[in-house]
C-alpha cells in the first residue's frame, strides 16, 4: 500500500528535467547514470527507479535530480553534462522531490561519482539507519550547498574536514543527531553566506574566526548547546541580516563590537545566560533592526530609549529580563510598524503609555506580570483588534474603564479580572525627545489629537 502510494505521488509529480537546445542532445555518461539510480535505490527501494525513468536521466529525470551543461556545445561539438544537483525529501506539493523510505539507507561513498554536484538537499531521509556526516565532507570543492533538514539519525561531527568544501556557500543542517564543536579552520570557508546549524546536539564555543566569513548572510546556532562569550569578531560580519543564537547557554555580555552589524534585521539572542548587562544602547546603531528578541535572560536595568533610531522594528521579545523602571512612550511613538510586543514577567512600573493606542499594526502586547498601575489607555476599537493576544493579568494596580471594556471580558479573560478604574483620571501626556523644532509641532498636533481620541472614549 505504502509502495503504491509512493508511485502515484511519484506519478502526480512527475517533473521532467529537460534539456532544450540542440539537436545532437549530449547523454549523461553511464557512471553518472548507473550511480544516479544506485542513490535512489538506497532512498527508496520501493519504487522501480529504472524502469520508471529508464532513458536517459538528462532528459527525463525524478525531480530533484537536475543536469547541467559542463561543456558547453558548439557547431562541432556537442558539449558534455553532469549531474549538478540532487535534491531528496518529498517537502510539500509544490516541492516533489523523490520521497525517502524511513528505513532508506545510504552510502554517501556514492556521491564521489558526481564531480560536478553543485548542491545537496536531504529533507527527512534518514531517521532509522545512522548516516555519517564526515564522508559528505570529502566531496571537494564543487560543492555550493550542502542541506539537511529532518534527518534524526544523521550523527558525526563538524571536523577540520569540513574546510575541503572550499567553495560552499550553503551550510544547513537543523533537526539531526549531530555533535561536537565548531572547528577553529571553519573560517577558513569564507564564501559561506548561510550557516544554519539550528536544532542539533552541538556545543562549545563560537570561534572567534567566525569574524572571516565576510559574506555571511545568516547565522543561525538555535536550539544547541553552545556556551561561553560572544566573540567580538561578530562585529566584522558586516553582510549579516539574521543572527539567532536562541536557546543555548551563552553568557556574559554583548560585545560593543556588534554595532558593525549594519544591515542586521533579525537579533535573537533570547533564552541564554546572558546577565546584568541590560540592554545596551549598540543595539541602536543597527538600523534596519525588524526583530530583537532577548527574552529569558537576567539582564536588568531599564528599557532604554533607543527606538527614536530603530524605526522599522516590529518585533520586540523582552520576557523576563529583570527590567524594571517604566516603558518608554517613544515605543508607541515611533515604532509604527510593531506588531509584536513582549514585555512581561518583568518588574516594571508606572503606566501603560497613552501613545501605545497608535500602533496600528499591534497584533500582540503582552505586559503579564509586573507592577504596571493605573488606567489601560485603549480604545474599544483597539482592544477588539488584539483581543486574547492582549495580556495584563498579574498587574494587580491597572485598571480598566468599564465603559470602554466591558464587552471585551468575554473575549479576554484578563480584562474580566481587572479592577475598575474609581475615577477619571485626566493622563499625564509625555511629549517625547525630539531635536528639531518642526518635528515637535506634529508631535504637539498628534498628541492633541490623541488627547481627543482619549477623552471622547472617556
Ligand atoms: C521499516 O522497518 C521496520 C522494522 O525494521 C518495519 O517495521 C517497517 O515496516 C519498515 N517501514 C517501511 C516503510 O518499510
Ligand atoms: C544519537 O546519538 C546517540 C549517541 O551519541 C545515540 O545514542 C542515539 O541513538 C542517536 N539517535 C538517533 C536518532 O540516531
Ligand atoms: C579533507 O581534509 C582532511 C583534513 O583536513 C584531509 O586529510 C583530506 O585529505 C581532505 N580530503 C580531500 C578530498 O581533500
Ligand atoms: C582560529 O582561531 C584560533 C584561536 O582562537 C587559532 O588558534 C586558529 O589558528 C585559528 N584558525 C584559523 C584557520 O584561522
Ligand atoms: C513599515 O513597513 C512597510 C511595509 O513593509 C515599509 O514600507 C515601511 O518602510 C516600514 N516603516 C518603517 C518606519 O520602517
Ligand atoms: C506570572 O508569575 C507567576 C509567578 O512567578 C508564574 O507562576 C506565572 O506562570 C506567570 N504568568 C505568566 C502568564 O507568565
Amino acid at each position: 500500500m505504502a509502495t503504491l502510494t509512493y508511485v502515484f505521488t511519484l506519478f502526480i509529480f512527475l517533473f521532467i528535467n529537460k534539456i532544450t537546445t540542440t539537436n545532437s542532445q549530449p547523454f549523461l555518461n553511464s557512471v553518472e547514470q548507473d550511480s544516479v539510480y544506485r542513490v535512489l535505490d538506497s532512498l527508496n527501494s520501493a519504487i522501480p527507479w529504472r524502469s520508471l525513468f529508464p532513458d536517459d536521466l538528462c532528459s527525463s529525470a525524478p525531480h530533484g535530480v537536475v543536469c547541467g551543461y559542463t561543456t558547453l556545445p558548439t557547431q562541432s561539438d556537442p558539449g558534455t553534462v553532469n549531474i549538478l544537483e540532487l535534491s531528496f525529501g518529498y517537502v510539500s506539493d509544490h516541492n516533489p522531490n523523490p520521497p525517502c523510505d524511513p528505513n532508506s539507507t545510504f552510502d554517501p561513498l556514492i556521491l564521489s561519482s558526481f564531480p560536478y554536484l553543485r548542491k545537496l538537499f536531504f529533507y527527512n531521509c534518514f531517521s532509522h539507519q545512522p548516516v555519517s556526516l564526515q564522508p559528505f565532507f570529502e566531496l571537494g570543492s564543487g560543492l555550493e550547498e550542502l542541506v539537511f533538514i529532518q534527518n534524526p539519525s544523521l550523527f558525526g561531527s563538524l571536523s577540520e574536514s569540513i574546510t575541503n568544501l572550499t567553495n560552499l556557500k550553503r551550510l544547513v543542517i537543523t533537526g539531526t543527531n549531530v555533535s561536537g564543536e565548531i572547528p577553529d579552520g571553519f573560517g577558513l570557508l569564507n564564501n559561506l553566506e548561510e550557516v544554519t546549524l539550528s536544532g542539533n546536539k552541538l556545543a562549545g564555543s563560537l570561534p572567534e574566526n567566525v569574524s572571516k566569513l565576510k559574506k555571511l548572510k545568516i547565522l543561525d546556532l538555535s536550539r544547541n548547546g553552545f556556551e561561553g562569550n560572544i566573540p567580538a569578531g561578530i562585529g566584522e560580519l558586516k553582510s549579516l541580516i539574521k543572527l539567532d543564537l536562541s536557546l543555548n547557554f551563552f553568557s556574559g555580555g554583548f560585545p560593543a563590537s556588534m554595532k558593525g552589524l549594519k544591515c542586521l534585521e533579525l537579533l535573537d539572542l533570547s533564552y541564554n545566560k546572558f546577565s546584568n548587562c541590560g540592554i545596551p544602547l549598540v543595539f541602536e546603531e543597527m538600523r534596519e533592526l525588524k526583530g530583537l528578541f532577548l527574552s529569558g535572560n537576567e539582564l536588568g536595568g531599564v528599557i532604554p530609549d533607543i527606538w527614536g533610531k530603530l524605526r522599522g522594528v516590529n518585533g520586540i521579545g523582552f520576557s523576563g529580563l529583570g527590567l524594571v523602571g517604566d516603558i518608554p512612550s517613544s515605543i508607541g511613538v515611533f515604532l509604527s510598524n510593531l506588531s509584536y510586543l513582549a514585555l512581561d514577567n518583568n518588574k516594571l512600573t508606572g503606566s501603560v503609555p497613552l501613545e501605545f493606542e497608535r500602533l496600528k499594526m499591534l497584533s500582540e502586547l503582552n505586559l503579564k506580570n509586573n507592577s504596571l498601575s493605573g488606567r489601560l489607555p485603549f480604545s474599544a476599537k483597539f482592544v477588539s483588534r488584539i483581543g486574547r493576544k492582549l495580556g495584563v493579568q498579574g498587574n494587580p494596580e491597572l485598571c480598566l474603564d468599564k465603559r470602554v471594556f466591558g464587552s471585551f471580558s468575554k473575549i479576554n479573560s484578563d480584562l474580566g479580572h481587572l479592577k475598575v478604574c474609581k475615577r477619571v483620571e485626566v493622563p499625564k501626556y509625555a511629549l517625547p525627545h525630539v531635536s528639531s523644532s518642526s518635528r515637535s509641532i506634529g508631535y504637539q498636533v498628534s498628541s492633541l489629537l490623541v488627547m481627543f481620541v482619549w477623552f471622547y472614549f472617556i
